[in-house]
């Protein structure tokens, strides 16, 4: 080994030693509450059915000072609060969303810039599983020392992507979004994340038409489309064994975790991973698409930032977390609750 060659090895060691953690929390619900009395009719539905197959009472919808990135900054602002840093701390910002509405640039530089950041700034297109992957990449980001505080954002406008007459999606798309600050840590506060994707299922929640087909054959706005039934089987079958996963990969038992967190797709894949997990009767559970509906990278935090705000869930303790959803993709994690 050449001195150059150890002095970069030394180098390397000493920088991947360090934790991470999620050192604040925030969210930001757009004003428009849209109750399902106002959707049914368009896709001859009922409140009774919408409750009854997804838990779903009422989510927002976003409006006018309520952009993707408007609705970024109110959620990253009580984060960076909570964290007890100011955005010119903040290295780097990862913004996970399917709905910012520009090809390119990416929303996380104009984020970055109306929070005071100069850091790096890049989007993350995961869906639903979005935020996990921020996380993931934060966290190794701030272990590696690449980064000493970065913002990850999931945040959604689905409404404007959403048909208001496709009756297997007018009811469950929403808009939202959370942010969580990940810091350098002297303690671990994230665990190892169990991730992955099934391409051979890249069509059953997708946009219905790519741009060039849209603008070539003149289809109109296109929207995301999703066979409901095929991705509710798999959610329910298939991620329970990547949330056991997460837990082993993390080093405990169910009966150690103080919350449990999934992407708040439906209420009944709530309910039936817990089940399989064999969670214990009392641990909190996040419910929070009854009152926020489907919204993809940005339910998790949410969900989080909510149970924070009530005391549902001790600062602390150890939550688990899941997304998954288009692609098909997923990502899991255990982390230390802010
Ligand atoms: O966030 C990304 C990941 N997304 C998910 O994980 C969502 C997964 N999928 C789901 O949550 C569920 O599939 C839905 C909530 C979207 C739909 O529920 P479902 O129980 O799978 O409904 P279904 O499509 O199997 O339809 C059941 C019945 C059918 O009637 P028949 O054939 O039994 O008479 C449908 O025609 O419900 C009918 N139906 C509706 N009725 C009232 C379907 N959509 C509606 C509707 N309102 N909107």
């Amino acid at each position: 080994m050449t001195p150059t060659s150890k002095g970069f090895a030394d180098r390397l060691t000493a920088s991947t030693t360090g934790h991470s953690r999620i050192s604040g929390i925030g969210g930001y619900r757009p004003r428009r509450v849209v109750p399902n009395s106002e959707i049914v009719d368009r896709i001859d539905s009922s409140d009774e059915w919408i409750r009854e197959r997804s838990g779903i009472i009422e989510r927002r919808w976003a409006g006018e000072g309520e952009s993707v990135i408007d609705m970024s900054v109110f959620a990253a602002t009580p984060a960076l609060e909570m964290a007890g840093i100011s955005g010119a701390d903040v290295d780097a910002v990862i913004v996970a969303t399917v709905s910012w509405p520009y090809q390119t640039p990416a929303a996380a530089p104009l984020v970055a810039e109306r929070l005071g950041s100069k850091g790096a700034a890049f989007d993350i297109s995961a869906a639903c599983a979005g935020y996990c992957h921020g996380i993931n990449l934060a966290s190794d980001m701030v272990r590696t020392g690449s980064a000493a505080h970065v913002l990850v954002v999931g945040v959604e406008r689905l409404s404007d992507f959403t048909s208001k007459d496709d009756r297997g999606t007018a009811f469950i798309f929403a808009d939202g979004a959370g942010a969580a600050v990940v810091s350098a840590s002297d303690t671990p506060g994230i665990g190892p994340t169990v991730w992955g994707s099934d391409g051979a299922q890249w069509e059953v929640i997708s946009q219905t038409d790519s741009w060039i087909d849209v603008h070539e054959k003149d289809l109109g706005w296109p929207h995301i489309g999703m066979a409901g039934q095929t991705v509710f089987r798999w959610a329910v079958w298939g991620m329970a064994p990547v949330a056991q996963k997460a837990l082993d990969a993390a080093g405990i038992t169910a009966d150690q975790l103080d919350a449990f967190i999934p992407h708040q797709a439906n209420v009944r894949i709530v309910d039936a991973m817990a089940k399989q997990l064999k969670l214990p009767a009392d641990l909190p559970i996040a419910r929070d698409i009854a009152y926020t509906g489907n919204t993809s990278a940005a339910s998790i935090p949410l969900a989080m930032e909510r149970m924070v705000r009530h005391g549902e869930i001790p600062s602390g303790g150890l939550a688990l977390q899941i997304g998954f959803g288009a692609g098909l993709s997923y990502a899991a994690q255990v982390v230390v609750i802010p």
